[in-house]
């Protein structure tokens, strides 16, 4: 439901498989220099892991998968590093166009598309109107694509001081709730779940209001190596954290 907000949870041990995980899809690079591939098969090899992962997510329950495909700073890469990522996309699209109603997956992007090829952008338009014809509780994934952390808050503040200046809002009645419901996650809950795979002990610009309680989860592996096992290891860590969020241990 559009603007509620998640850091209000019941303390305690958290034993339910998330209800959203989000991803750093990060180590593609490395995984094909290992190889002595060029990067773009690395990258190639990291979409049959999302593709492997999400089904996986969908079968054993989870409703909310997001992942970080491409960040506002990834565009300092080459033309020709970023052009195959953008080419994987447009694959998955292509695919997901022909498949997501029958599969029941619900496809969402989050980041600021304008920059995006008006192709790509089609693209997501008609999955964005396959999706709007799913049933909610279907499983969605989430694609970040040029995205930022602090670029969806800016473009959050953004169109809250334009609906201020419009006189449709007050500066006063601003809190958690409405400000998420101007985010690109309006809607959804935060993730219970980050995980990072490929060393990296950092959050790169990924989801930063959203993660003000979530559990993270830091793995070696690199993402086109990372699997279900893997999965369960990230999801087994988190059942087994103490989640407070603030209080105190009953
Ligand atoms: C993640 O893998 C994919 C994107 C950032 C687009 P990388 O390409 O960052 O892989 P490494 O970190 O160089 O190994
Ligand atoms: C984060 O990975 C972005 C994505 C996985 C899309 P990066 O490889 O861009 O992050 P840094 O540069 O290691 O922080
Ligand atoms: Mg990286």
């Amino acid at each position: 439901m559009a603007g509620t907000v998640n850091i209000t949870h019941t303390a305690g041990r958290a034993m339910d498989p998330p209800r959203h995980i989000a991803i750093i899809m990060d180590g593609n690079g490395r995984w094909a220099q290992k190889r002595g591939l060029p990067r773009t098969a690395g990258h190639k090899a990291g979409a049959e892991t999302f593709r492997r992962i999400a089904t996986y997510c969908k079968n054993i329950g989870v409703q909310y998968l997001t992942v970080y495909a491409f960040s506002t700073e990834n565009w300092k890469r080459s033309e020709g590093e970023v052009s195959a990522i953008m080419g994987l996309l447009k694959r998955y699209l292509l695919e997901a166009v022909d498949t997501m109603e029958k599969d029941h997956i619900r496809l969402h992007f989050f980041g600021d598309m304008t920059p995006i090829s008006p192709e790509l952008r089609a693209l997501a338009h008609e999955t964005d109107e396959i999706s709007a014809h799913l049933p909610e509780g279907d499983f969605q994934a989430n694609v970040c694509l040029n995205y930022g952390g602090r670029d969806e808050i800016l473009r959050a503040v953004r169109q809250f001081a334009a609906d201020c200046a419009a006189g449709e809002k007050q500066p006063e009645d601003l809190d958690d709730a409405m400000f998420s419901g101007y985010l690109d996650s309006r809607g959804i809950p935060d993730p219970e779940l980050i995980i990072r795979p490929s060393g990296e002990l950092r959050l790169s610009n990924f989801l930063l209001w959203q993660c003000a309680y979530s559990e993270l989860y830091f793995t070696d592996v690199l993402w086109p190596d990372f699997d279900e096992a893997e999965l369960d290891r990230a999801i087994a860590a988190y059942q087994g954290r103490d989640r407070r969020f603030g209080g105190v241990k009953k």
